[in-house]
């Protein structure tokens, strides 16, 4: 099929690459020129495994181009895939989207179905479709229809040429027929729903996991507080299938692009219809509060941090992305560094990000975990790497001049700091070696 993306961000660009490996010619839209040289190129403007490689295989049926009225004239199917960012108030910014609604309008000379996966508010699909009709140009039937997305960022490829599920949210006979079409080489289950219902099971979705996580990481807390070890609850609980065992990590929070401004869009979008989304909130709030949890560990070894030697591990939201948005070594390291700590930082991949982002003196990046930790007084980490996870801890002790861990992500068990001098503080976990403080 004719398929267009407007957008080439993570959703954007996975989804046109991973259509093209099913056989469609897909053209990718995008603003932005330099990002459209570099993918000409051959090359991802975005870290995410896989995506370069399955991007060479498939550049024969690959476009990338700035001119969307070229791309939109004669497309069979046009996705959107733009962002949605979270405006000053929680609720969604649909600036782009629109843009692109306009520009669809603008452009499309065939019947053609315009799918929108973005994560946009209920109703906002029956807006476009009215817009759409209201503004085009030229006399054809252009129909609206929902299809949200459920990749994660690090897995992304994965996740969308193996999805749990298609959602298909349209009643008009045609809409759905082309999507089953432009799906059917896809393994996933398909479910058909209207605009609305699917619009909802992309927000209801994202705000459970995010629940999930707020509700393991306050257990982990009292965890704390009563001498239970986290790890093993939840091990105790992910075997009954109601539950399910995963998105039970207990950590420092959530972060990423989604989940923090999704849960403020559902619950600004209840608020705003009068209704008050309390369990949504609570999770927002928990998470906030969550994402500072190694500070006050921190307090408990040192009551100030001035001339501190602070070795930092990870600065990414999760691994295998270098997205920072809403990690939380965004609110820690500054904070430190404004106590008159000194960092230094290594991540294999968000540094350059992270550069941008916090721009100090004070902060030395590093090329491995060995020279991170050299000297240091106390260890944070922010995220889970394998580099990190697979690190021989009593290099811990050896490199480092008072052996402080603080972990945010439970990299290691408990046993591994047995008989070291090592004290290890995690999340919903005693603490090791305590007493050699
Ligand atoms: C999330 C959802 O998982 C995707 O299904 C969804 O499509 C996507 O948002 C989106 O709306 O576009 P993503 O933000 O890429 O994907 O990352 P996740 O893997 O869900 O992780 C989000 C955050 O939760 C990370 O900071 C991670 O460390 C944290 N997390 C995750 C936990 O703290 N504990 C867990 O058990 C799982």
């Amino acid at each position: 099929m004719k398929i267009a993306v407007a957008g080439t961000g993570y959703v954007g660009l996975v989804t046109g690459v991973c259509l093209a490996s099913k056989g469609h010619d897909v053209t990718c839209v995008d603003v932005d020129e330099h990002k459209v040289k570099m993918m000409q190129e051959g090359v991802s403007p975005i870290y995410e495994p896989g995506l370069s490689e399955l991007m060479k295989e498939n550049m024969e049926r690959l476009t990338f181009t700035t001119d969307y009225k070229n791309a939109y004239k004669d497309a069979e199917v046009i996705f959107i895939g733009v962002g949605t960012p979270e405006k000053s108030d929680g609720s969604a910014n649909l600036t782009f989207v629109n843009q692109v609604a306009k520009q669809i309008a603008q452009s499309v000379e065939r019947d053609c179905v315009v799918v929108v996966k973005s994560t946009v508010p209920i109703g906002t699909n029956d807006k476009l479709e009215q817009y759409i009709h209201d503004k085009q140009v030229h006399d054809v039937k252009v129909y609206v229809a929902s299809n949200p997305e459920f990749l994660a960022q690090g897995t992304a490829v994965k996740d969308t040429l193996h999805a749990s599920r298609i959602i298909i949210g349209s009643d008009e006979p045609a809409a759905i027929e082309a999507l089953q079409k432009v799906y059917r080489d896809f393994p996933a289950p398909k479910l058909v729903v209207n605009r609305k219902s699917a619009e909802m099971i992309k927000y209801a979705s994202n705000d459970f996991l995010a629940l999930k996580i707020s509700y393991i990481n306050e257990i982990a807390n009292l965890c704390e507080t009563v001498g239970a070890d986290i790890e093993e609850v939840t091990a105790g609980m992910g075997f009954d299938r109601r539950i399910g065992d995963s998105f039970l990590r207990a950590g420092i929070g959530y972060g990423g692009s989604c989940f923090p401004k999704d849960t403020k869009a559902l619950s600004w979008l209840a608020s705003f219809n009068d209704n008050e989304i309390r369990t949504v909130k609570a999770a927002i709030e928990v998470n906030d509060n969550q994402k500072f949890k190694l500070l006050k560990k921190a307090r408990k070894y040192y009551d100030d941090f001035l001339d501190l030697n602070v070795a930092v591990l990870g600065c990414t939201f999760k691994p295998g992305t270098d997205d920072l948005r809403e990690a939380p070594s965004l609110v820690n390291v500054p904070f430190l560094l404004e106590e008159g700590a000194n960092i230094k930082l290594w991540d294999p991949v968000g540094t350059n990000n992270f550069k941008r982002q916090v721009p100090s003196l004070k902060i030395r990046y590093c090329e491995t975990i060995e020279e991170t930790l050299e000297n240091c007084d106390i260890c944070f980490i922010f995220t889970e790497w394998e580099d990190v996870k697979n690190f021989n801890v009593e290099k811990y002790s050896s490199l480092m001049k008072n052996p402080v861990v603080l972990d945010g992500r439970n990299c290691y068990s408990l046993k591994q700091f047995d008989g070291t001098d090592i004290i290890y503080d995690s999340i919903g976990r005693p603490v090791v070696n305590l007493n050699k403080s």
